[in-house]
């Protein structure tokens, strides 16, 4: 039986994961969060001291690492690289940079393109990155491309850095946000943009209710559920 694909792709900080995942719960689907699993790999890279935007060191790494997605009883992803549960450790903002540089390497993407697929050829799937709806999934009954502005991502993610008990001045978190967007949608590899036949959900308007209430009725419209 086929199974069902929903694809949500948009830049950090629209929101994309804690959506995702609410869709995902309400449609009884696996949450897979693909960052996570670039986040896993920056994170090894940064372990071992390998230049994360050196592609041939990057790549000589490649086969030693096992990354695996492991959900718990409550369907939460947990990133373990190499046996070890590294889901808290990929969230700290140094790994951003980190993962934003090795997602920029095509033999990183190509690593982990088949994992990603097979999430989705086993379990119907709301799976979220930024190349999701454009190359790992391009025929997806759903696909959403999911944003809004960066001011309005960068005040998201303050608040969310405060909860967490690291906060960030709001000018540097912002200009974080930028720099990512800029690298994410300028570089050769899979650049980030919305893919064809994609709806454009712009949450800056939007709080998380209204935002998935858009999401949902974008992925019952699509896929008939
Ligand atoms: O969504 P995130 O911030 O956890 O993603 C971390 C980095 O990985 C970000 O710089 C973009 C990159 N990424 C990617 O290139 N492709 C994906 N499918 C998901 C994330």
């Amino acid at each position: 039986m086929s199974t069902i694909r929903v694809a949500i792709d948009g830049p950090s900080g629209a929101g994309k994961s804690s959506l995702a995942r609410a869709a995902a719960a309400t449609l009884g689907f696996l949450y897979v969060d693909t960052g996570a699993i670039y986040r896993t790999v920056g994170l090894s890279a940064r372990d071992r001291g390998v230049d994360p935007g050196d592609g041939a060191a990057v790549a000589a790494m490649l086969p030693a690492l096992q990354v695996e997605l492991r959900y718990d009883g409550a369907g939460q992803q947990k990133m373990f690289l190499n046996g070890r549960d590294v889901s808290g450790e990929i969230r700290l903002p140094e790994i951003s940079r980190y993962a934003s540089a090795v997602s920029a390497l095509p033999v990183v993407r190509a690593y982990l393109m088949e994992t990603q697929r097979e999430l989705a050829r086993k379990n119907n799937v709301v799976m979220d990155g930024r190349d999701i709806g454009t190359v790992v999934l391009p025929d997806a009954e759903a696909k959403i491309f999911l944003t809004a502005s960066a001011k309005v991502r960068a005040e998201r993610r303050c608040r969310e850095l405060e909860e967490r008990g690291t906060p960030q001045p709001f000018e540097e978190v912002l200009r974080d946000i930028e720099d990512r967007d800029f690298r994410d949608t300028h570089r050769e590899a899979a650049p980030l943009r919305q893919a064809e036949g994609a709806a454009l959900l712009d949450t800056s308007a939007l709080d998380f209710q209204q935002s998935l209430e858009a999401l949902l009725e974008i992925i019952q419209e699509r896929t008939g559920l």
